[in-house]
């Protein structure tokens, strides 16, 4: 299955580590939160005689050919739904899902995304600062020009993890007095233009400027947040959850989630009665302690892979505490 390309040439990562995680089964039932250029959902519906309802909050990935043409080729068995995979149990109890017997994110943007210069999320591409995955709200260019010098460099520290956040906040707000920053190539070359060369810097200095103000403006950490409570009240007993994600940030959401939902910080015995009760609020069992990383050939084959991340983890039949 691995290098198999989807209509606009979206590579799926991880492809068969997904389906070996999520185990699809005739009857069962699937939720692809990322439905992206659909590569998931159609491994998991060829995978076995299943049902997936499939969300993406971006409308263009949702209402174009090839979805609409997945959804006829597997008639009745495919949904598809825009939306935030934050608001999942709301957006498909409404359309026949209460439980759900897997469900996958493939999180940040698909190639078709990255490519399309007039979206605004490449420094390689000139376009429009915008950044918008749901196409509404504020752009980059917005944050980018109206964001005080100090919290702008907050937003790049922290979203960006960039050690130089305060210089080149420092340098868009010189720019930004001169001319208004409209678009990627303009912040790109303020950014170029200001980040110290370092020797063996493999990325292009503007990659971490653009990831934080990615997130900003689509508010990613606080959807993945909520995407993964969502896994939490979603998932039946045995279900299972597969994610993926493409930097430290989103893995270490993933990570600290799961490792406090499966109780990796109780100790060994669950027959001590102060051990008891944590163990009856635990609702997940980690199915890998570690992540499942891209095979070298998939990285040689896909480039775009190197950086992807799976956490595999499979709910057990406790209720969340409070609930
Ligand atoms: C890496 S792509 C997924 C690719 C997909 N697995 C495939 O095989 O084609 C990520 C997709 O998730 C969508 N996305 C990102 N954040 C989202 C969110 N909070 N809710 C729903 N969709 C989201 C993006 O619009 C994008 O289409």
């Amino acid at each position: 299955m691995t290098g198999y390309v989807t209509a606009f040439s979206h590579k799926p990562v991880l492809l068969d580590e997904m389906i070996c995680a999520l185990q699809p089964r005739d009857g069962g039932k699937y939720v692809d939160g990322t439905f992206g250029a659909g590569g998931y959902s159609r491994a998991i519906l060829e995978a076995a005689n299943c049902n997936v309802w499939a969300i993406d909050r971006d409308p263009d990935a949702i209402s174009n050919n090839a979805a609409t043409s997945l959804v006829k080729k597997y008639s009745g068995r495919l949904v598809v739904v825009q939306g935030r995979f934050g608001d999942m149990e709301a957006l498909l109890s409404g359309r026949g899902l209460q439980k759900a017997d897997g469900i996958t994110l493939d999180l940040g943007i698909s190639s078709k995304q990255l490519d399309n210069g007039d979206r605004g999320f490449s420094f390689r591409k000139d376009g429009p600062l915008d950044m918008r995955l749901s196409k509404v709200g504020r752009t980059a260019a917005d944050i980018v020009n109206d964001t005080d010098e100090s919290k702008l460099a907050d937003i790049i520290y922290k979203n960006g993890e960039e050690p130089e956040a305060r210089r080149i906040a420092r340098a868009i707000s010189a720019a930004r007095n001169l001319r208004k920053i409209t678009t990627t190539a303009q912040l790109a070359n303020i950014v170029r233009s200001t980040v110290h060369p370092r020797k063996g810097r493999k990325i292009d200095p503007a990659t971490k400027t653009f990831q934080a103000l990615r997130i900003e403006v689509n508010d990613e950490l606080n959807e993945l947040e909520r995407g993964l409570k969502a896994t939490e009240i979603l998932l039946s007993p045995k279900g299972r959850v597969a994610i993926v994600s493409f930097h430290s940030l989103e893995d270490r959401i993933v990570k600290n989630f799961l490792r406090s939902r499966s109780g990796v910080h109780v100790g060994r015995s669950r027959h001590l009665p102060e051990q008891q009760a944590a163990y009856n609020s635990v609702t997940f069992r980690l199915i890998k302690r570690g992540v499942v990383k891209p095979k070298p050939s998939e990285i040689e084959d896909n480039p775009r892979s190197r950086s992807a991340r799976m956490r595999i983890a499979e709910r057990i039949a406790n209720k969340i505490k409070g609930s």
